[in-house]
């Protein structure tokens, strides 16, 4: 089985660690949230994607098989450095604007993803590529992750931000919203509570995971054979506070897997 690398800068990528885990429980993980310096969406280009390096990095020294960037920020500033730097499978994130257009009835979708995702060449060279004839009404979602990384997603306070962010995506009308930054899935519920049941949510983990899977396939693995694997979760911040979020805001029970969190040390 494989030994697996999820970086995020906080805890939005337990998003894809739950999908991956839902898919793939076999294989073991290690979880690293940068949550000291979270958010991201927020820093300069050059900040995100030497951070993001020198992270990746260290989960490859860990020794990854593999690795998910499972940050839609990261994603957009970095990966192709990363891939240039490490050699072994680097799965990124991005929004799901191109199955968003296709499932939108009346070419409208909303796309909620941190400012850098929005102004990232990556994004705006992945929306030319697609049809005219659907209207984008991109909203950066300033505020909310640091919200979700003080565990208060089902606040008041976060329902209130969220109803501005997405005041211009409701007054236009969209039948999509797509959720372009993985800690975005874990607002589901706030999301629904203000527009409703009708509106289409697009969130990518269940692709990435089926990517990772895919790559996985190309790849020996050495590690023994398991029903469950182990799960370690690393916080740049506060390990207590990530285990007792991650066991808050992720469906899978991980009680199943044997679990441990430790804080980040850049030395090793
Ligand atoms: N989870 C992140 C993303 O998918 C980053 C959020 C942030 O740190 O601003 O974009």
């Amino acid at each position: 089985m494989a030994l697996i690398g999820v970086f995020d800068s906080g805890v939005g990528g337990l998003s894809i660690l739950d999908e991956a885990l839902r898919q793939l429980p076999q294989h073991s993980y290690i979880y690293l949230a940068d949550s000291a310096n979270a958010p991201y969406g927020e820093k300069s280009s050059d900040w995100i994607a030497a951070r993001s390096l020198t992270l990746c990095k260290h989960l490859a020294g860990k020794g990854c098989d593999a690795i998910v960037v499972a940050c839609n920020t990261a994603t957009a500033q970095a990966i192709q450095q990363i891939r240039s730097a490490l050699d072994i499978p680097i799965i990124g994130v991005e929004p799901g604007i191109k199955p968003a257009s296709m499932q939108s009835q009346n070419n409208i979708v909303g796309v909620l993803a941190t400012e850098a995702t929005l102004k990232s060449d990556k994004f705006n060279a992945l929306l030319a590529t697609l049809p005219k004839g659907c209207q984008f009404v991109k909203q950066a979602g300033a505020g909310l992750v640091p919200l979700i990384e003080s565990g208060k997603a089902d606040s008041e306070e976060t329902l209130e931000l969220l109803a501005n962010h997405l005041e211009p995506i409701q007054i236009a009308g969209a039948d999509t919203l797509v959720l372009g930054c993985t800690h975005f899935p874990f607002l589901r519920k706030a999301i629904r509570k203000l527009l409703g049941e009708s509106i289409t949510l697009i969130d990518t983990s269940d692709a990435v995971v089926r990517q990772l899977k895919r790559q996985l396939e190309t790849i020996e693995q050495t590690h023994p054979s398991k029903e469950c694997g182990e799960v370690l979760l690393i916080s740049s911040k506060n390990a207590d506070s990530l285990l007792s979020i991650a066991q808050e805001l992720m469906s899978t029970d991980l009680g199943l897997h044997s679990v441990a969190a430790r804080m980040l040390s850049e030395a090793q």
